[in-house]
This record gives structure tokens, C-alpha cells and sequence, in this order.
């Protein structure tokens, strides 16, 4: 029997004292959108030339990731792209029960066209990106210029929900300007259009990840609407997962380039994988073996120098491994400077190199 002289302070004092639920735990609470239920609530973040295919079946290898996106597709060229030939609208059977393809247009009519073939394809959802700002996809009314249009965003989500039964979710961002209540009302609006889960990366839309992103926003995003948000942005460390998760309330996290250079972080974060030295060489290695397979090689020798840039930022003196890595015109150079750098494998920093991750 409790010799507590208070049982309302003894209460409080036992619940506080439960250990708070581990992170594993948290991420791996159970999640249900538009009736399907997630692995996990860690995604790997859509990522053009860098979340492809030959990507994705290497970061399989580990598991763990609640749903992968691929990179931008355009809404015109999905109705007919062909896969085995696409650098971007391209899959392995095995994992299109969590993977979702993500689009980007202009016309709501064009998306709700693409969308359709994604739903016969059999993926597990449509994304659509309001996000991007490059220049080239701005100045065609793509991207993150829908956030200067919200009345076509959302006759877009509603043309995209109409056409297909699985979930559609939208990626996007601050807006065009530093206050948040934009991008707040923008919620709303995707929401009431029919969107069933949101991503949010809390930047103004010119900046291309040079300034630290506004996590607080995240928290004002998801106290707006119902469905679920996922934050994304700056996430490196369980630390910084933990954080976002614990300040903003949001449903689960996003992870973009740590889930390129650690395609084992899905794995360790949610199910306590713990890499070694020869995670680290072996990765390599199945990434230029895959890359190989699924590209021409004007092709692979691309991706792979882009990848790189990522991986060397694992290691201490990351950029001069890069540039050594990534030495010489051919895919057969390529694998000789792996084998002579990961003779011995460099030495791993906690953290990534912070400015080979913003080149
Ligand atoms: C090389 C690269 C390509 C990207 N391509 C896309 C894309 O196709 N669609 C998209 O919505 N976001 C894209 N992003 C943005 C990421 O999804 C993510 O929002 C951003 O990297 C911030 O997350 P992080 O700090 O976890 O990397 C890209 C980012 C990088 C670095």
C-alpha cells in the first residue's frame, strides 16, 4: 500500500516518473492515413537526383523508413513515362506498398492525369509538391509559386482527390514571406480540399536551406489543422528528432539529406540499428553497384558524384574524401578511388559536415 500522504501528488509524482517513451517508440506509434496504416512515422524526404530508384534499394537493405517519396515527377510526362527509362518515375515492385511519387505541375487537370497512373501503378500515394523554388520550376507556376495561387492549390488538391481513391498529401513551405500565418491559412485550405496529411518545411520559399529553419512554425502549421503534419528540415541527430517531435506537436518527421548520406538512420532511429566501420564500406560499395544497374553510365557516373558529395560528409576531412572520391570520368575510376579511400574506412564524424550538406 502507497505511505503517500498526498495520493493526488503521489499520482503526479509516479506518472512524471515513467521513463518518457524512447524515441523508437514514439516513431514507431501506430498511424493510420485514409485508412492505411504507416511502418513508422520516419519518411525519407522526396529528393530529386538523390532518392532514386538505385537509392531506395540500397537504403531497403536496412528498412525502417515508414514511406519513401520519390523525387518530383512532372504531372505531363507521368501519363506516359516509361519506366526503364526514367531517371525519376521509376520503382522496384517490392516497394511500392510505401512508397509515394511525388509531382509537380502547373494544371490541376494535368496532376489529376498523373495521379491517376500513380494510383494504377500501385503506389501507396500522390504527393504534391508546392514546395520547390528553383527558378526553373517557379517560373512555370510549379512548385512553391502554387503558394502565391492558393485558389489554384486547391482546385489542384481537389482535381488530384477526386481522380484517386489512395492519400494524397502536399509538401510545402513558409510561402514568399517570413510570417507564418500564410502558410497557416494555406493549411487550412489543403486540408478542406481533401489533402490527408501534410509535410511541412518551415523556410521561406527563396531560401534554399542557407538559414536555419523556423521549427516553431511547424508547431503552428499542425495546431491549424486535423490531419496529420510531418516536419521536415534540419533534422541530423535523434537529438534534433526528439526536439522537433517534443516542440511542435507534430505526427512524425521528414528526413532529406541525413536519410541520403546514412540510408541506415530509418533503421537505427526506429528499430536501435546500431552501423559499424563496415556499414559505412559496404554502403558505398552497394550504392556503385546499384547505381550501376539501374543507370546508363553518363547517367550513374552523375548520380553517383552527386551522392557522394552527401556520403563524404559522413567523415572528418569529408571534402577532401570527396574530391578524391570523385576523381576521373567513369564509373570503373569511381570504384577504384572507393577501394583505395575505404581501404581502411575514414574516420566518421557524429554529426555531418554542415557545409558540404548546404552545397
Ligand atoms: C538535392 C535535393 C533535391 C531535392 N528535391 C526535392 C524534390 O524533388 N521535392 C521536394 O519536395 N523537395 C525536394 N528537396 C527538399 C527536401 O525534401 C527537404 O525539404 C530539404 O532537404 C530539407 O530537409 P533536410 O534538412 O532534412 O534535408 C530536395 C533537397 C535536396 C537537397
Amino acid at each position: 500500500m502507497s505511505n503517500c500522504p498526498d495520493p493526488i501528488a503521489c499520482t503526479v509524482q509516479n506518472v512524471s516518473s515513467q521513463a518518457a517513451p524512447s524515441l523508437a517508440e514514439r516513431l514507431t506509434r501506430p498511424l493510420n492515413i485514409r485508412g492505411k496504416t504507416l511502418a513508422n512515422r520516419l519518411w525519407l524526404a522526396p529528393m530529386a537526383g538523390l532518392g532514386h530508384v538505385a537509392f531506395r534499394e540500397v537504403a531497403a537493405r536496412f528498412g525502417g523508413c515508414g514511406l519513401a517519396f520519390t523525387g518530383m515527377c512532372s504531372a505531363r510526362a507521368v501519363p506516359t513515362e516509361k519506366p526503364s527509362v526514367s531517371p525519376v518515375f521509376s520503382w522496384r515492385p517490392e516497394e511500392l506498398s510505401s512508397l509515394v511519387c511525388q509531382i509537380f505541375g502547373a494544371d490541376p487537370d494535368d496532376m489529376a492525369r498523373a495521379a491517376e497512373r500513380i494510383q494504377a501503378e500501385g503506389f501507396w500515394g500522390v504527393d504534391i509538391n508546392m514546395g520547390c523554388s528553383v527558378s526553373p520550376i517557379v517560373l512555370r507556376g510549379c512548385g512553391a509559386d502554387l503558394m502565391r495561387d492558393p485558389e489554384r492549390a486547391c482546385r489542384m488538391v481537389e482535381r488530384v482527390r477526386a481522380a484517386v481513391d489512395i492519400p494524397v498529401l502536399v509538401k510545402f513551405r513558409t510561402g514568399w514571406q517570413p510570417e507564418p500565418e500564410p502558410a497557416v491559412a494555406f493549411a487550412r485550405m489543403l486540408e478542406e480540399a481533401g489533402a490527408d496529411a501534410l509535410t511541412f518545411h518551415p523556410r521561406v520559399a527563396p531560401d534554399r536551406r542557407s538559414r536555419p529553419p523556423r521549427t516553431d512554425h511547424i508547431r503552428l502549421v499542425k495546431k491549424a489543422v486535423g490531419v496529420p503534419v510531418f516536419g521536415n528540415g534540419n533534422v541530423f541527430t535523434p537529438e534534433d528528432c526528439v526536439r522537433v517531435l517534443d516542440s511542435t506537436g507534430c505526427d512524425g518527421i521528414s528526413l532529406g539529406r541525413i536519410g541520403i548520406a546514412r540510408p541506415w538512420v530509418f533503421a537505427e532511429w526506429t528499430g536501435g540499428f546500431v552501423p559499424t566501420e563496415e556499414t559505412y564500406r559496404e554502403t558505398l560499395f552497394a550504392f556503385l553497384d546499384a547505381i550501376e544497374k539501374w543507370n546508363i553510365p553518363s547517367r550513374a557516373i552523375k548520380l553517383y558524384k552527386k551522392y557522394v558529395l552527401y556520403y563524404a560528409a559522413n567523415f572528418t576531412y569529408g571534402n577532401r574524401l570527396f574530391g578524391r572520391l570523385i576523381a576521373g570520368e567513369t564509373m570503373e575510376r569511381m570504384r577504384e578511388n572507393a577501394e583505395r579511400e575505404f581501404a581502411q574506412v575514414p574516420q566518421v564524424s557524429v554529426r555531418p559536415n554542415m557545409l558540404m550538406f548546404t552545397m
